[in-house]
């Protein structure tokens, strides 16, 4: 079992990572001072595999420990869901000292996080990823929220957790298409701050993650989000090959997977980055193939350009008039460019590979 600390503005909290983690999160949060009741928010898909070695493990350590389900899907990431979530909790008599363990992936985190960061001006909050996306990308950093009918993620709030448990074993039920998904954000912080990681993976051949490369690809997110815990600056790299993909997820109405998007935008970004001469050897040759080694898609999808470039500007990252565009110089080394010009990006999603 690995542990990974995580420093933030007001403290620090621990990611206890390895195979075994899930059952012994009730262990872990009574060492760390916690006692009475914990709610575990969950979905069906995620909770009929996963909820009872954890609720086992919290009942062994002493909690009063009780599942709370929310519907499944980005649909149900939503203020109606947070509002439920409130009821069941008054309902579940919960206090001050109990603490909410959010038990799923991206979606979950983030809809439990926020109800846990505001319900009686916030409750102690476990994260536990069950998506390769959410244990890499999403559990870490405090970021909780939901969507809003005008956008995704309009609502939300920074809320530390208490601890962050990632448990290998329980992507054994996740779906294939999902795990792939994911890989796109792992290539991400291969090509961010992990340059070994990214050769590992290329000689891989598309073999599942080690439990130390998870905590790698883990570590990397750590890494920003400490330099940068409220956005302000060094943090915006972690959205490499995210304006593509953002424009791209919203031009599908959101029925493309988010990692899938990030994959496609990552071959975007570095194809940007070679035009502009901005990275060095064969950069962009590399992240194509690990791309496609992965089975995600390298082609942009095949929306026209100018409304891809239109719809980068609804991007609530974006700046003034220009879009801010994090592009690769080398494999371990991304900068932040402003002032892109519009035939640069025009040309790269009219290229064919
Ligand atoms: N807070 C952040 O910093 C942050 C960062 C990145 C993404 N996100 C958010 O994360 C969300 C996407 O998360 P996601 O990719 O994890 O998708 P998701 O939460 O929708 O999970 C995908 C599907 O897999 C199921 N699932 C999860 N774990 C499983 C398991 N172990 N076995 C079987 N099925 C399982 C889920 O129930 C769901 O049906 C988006 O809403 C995005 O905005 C947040």
């Amino acid at each position: 079992m690995q542990t990974i600390t995580v420093t933030h503005p007001a403290g620090s909290y621990p990611i206890f990572l390895g195979d075994g983690a899930l059952a012994q999160t009730g262990a872990r949060l009574a060492e760390l001072g916690r006692r009475g009741r914990c709610a575990v928010v969950t979905n069906p898909t995620v909770g009929q595999h996963h909820a009872e070695p954890l609720l086992a493990g919290l009942t062994e350590a002493g909690f009063e420990a009780g599942r709370i389900n929310i519907p499944d899907g980005e649909q149900h990431k939503t203020l109606d869901t947070v509002a439920d979530l409130y009821d069941l909790f008054v309902e579940a008599k919960l206090d001050r000292h109990s603490t909410i363990i959010a038990l799923g992936g991206g979606v979950l985190g983030d809809t439990a996080g926020f109800a846990a960061a505001t319900f009686l001006r916030g409750l102690p909050l476990v994260q536990i990823p069950t998506t390769l996306l959410s244990m890499v990308d999403a559990s870490v950093g405090g970021k909780t929220g939901v969507d809003l009918p005008q956008g995704k993620n309009l609502v939300g709030a920074f809320k530390q957790p208490e601890m962050v448990v990632i448990d290998p074993a329980v992507l054994a039920t996740l779906p294939e298409a999902e795990y792939r998904a994911g890989m796109g954000e792992v290539i991400k912080h291969g090509v961010i701050d992990a340059p070994d990681l990214f050769a590992e993976l290329e000689q891989g051949g598309g073999q599942k993650l080690s439990a130390e490369q998870l905590a790698r690809s883990v570590g990397v997110k750590v890494k920003v989000v400490q330099e940068d815990p409220f956005e302000h600056g060094r943090r915006a790299v972690l959205n490499l090959g995210h304006t593509f993909a953002h424009a791209f997820e919203r031009l599908a109405n959101f029925q493309m997977r988010h990692g899938e998007a990030v994959g496609t935008g990552l071959v975007c970004a570095a194809r940007l980055a070679a035009r502009l001469g901005l990275c060095a050897g064969d950069t962009t040759e590399r992240i194509t193939a690990l791309v496609a080694q992965t089975g995600l898609p390298i082609e942009p999808p095949g929306f026209p350009a100018e409304d891809i470039w239109a719809a980068m500007f609804t991007d609530k990252k974006r700046q003034g008039n220009t879009i801010r565009f994090i592009l690769p110089r080398a494999i371990g080394d991304v900068a932040i460019f402003d002032n892109i010009r519009k035939e640069d990006v025009l040309a790269v999603l009219k290229e064919k590979l």
